[in-house]
């Protein structure tokens, strides 16, 4: 990648980060310290994944970068957004986007990539492109990662019951998810991995409790 590039990248870093300061500075609606600080720290790994997949499948390194930095923007505010948030994004990121030297096509491009990243669907007509597909691989795959496990169990871990009776739960879930496709083979590879280690680990976590039985 070229010096502007990773220049553009730093500035959208420092946007998405200034913002992230801002609300935190002032009001953090209902979000918790813990929020931002998990949704910043997602959206980094989203970063990386976005660009590994990026790489290995040939696409545009610097617009899936671009997007994945932006495609919680909207979560940093004290407000929850839902399905919109994406959307929202998109619409925050736009006229921030238009100082960096982008092309408008760009711009675009990183706009719908961010706007349809939650439930395909944006609030502009764009060609679903392979960028588009990546970010929301890259996302996929850190939702479903060891940290997201350790936070999906947090409130259960004293409650040991109720711990068993969730993971079963869980368990099947995750198992539909094995045979969902995603949008890119290195996407789908990298789910899979997500989902091979939640699976094992919570089915150890089954096979164990079926051991908790005197003797
Ligand atoms: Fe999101
Ligand atoms: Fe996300």
């Amino acid at each position: 990648m070229d010096t502007q590039s990773l220049e553009r990248l730093r500035r959208i870093k420092d946007f998405v980060q200034a913002r992230r300061a801002q609300t935190e500075a002032r009001d953090r609606g209902q979000y918790t310290a813990f929020d931002y600080d998990y949704r910043w720290k997602h959206t980094l790994r989203v970063v990386q994944y976005g660009k590994r997949i990026a790489e290995a499948e040939h696409a545009d390194v610097e617009i899936v970068m671009a997007a994945c930095l932006l495609h919680d923007l909207s979560k940093f505010d004290s407000v929850e957004y839902g399905v919109e948030h994406g959307r929202v994004s998109a619409r925050l990121a736009r006229p921030f986007l238009e100082t960096l030297g982008y092309t408008p096509e760009q711009v675009d491009h990183i706009c719908f990539a961010v706007a349809v990243h939650v439930d395909d669907k944006a609030d502009f007509e764009h060609p679903v492109t392979l960028e588009t597909k990546i970010v929301n691989d890259a996302d996929n795959v850190d939702r479903f990662g060891a940290y997201r496990l350790l936070i999906h169990y947090r409130d259960q871990v004293e409650e040991y019951e109720q711990l068993i009776t969730k993971a079963e739960k869980r368990i099947q879930t995750l198992k539909r998810y094995l045979t969902e496709e995603l949008g890119t083979p290195t996407g789908e590879r990298l789910f899979r991995r997500q989902l091979d280690l939640q699976i094992n680990f919570l089915e150890r976590l089954v096979e164990d409790s079926k051991l908790t039985v005197e003797p």
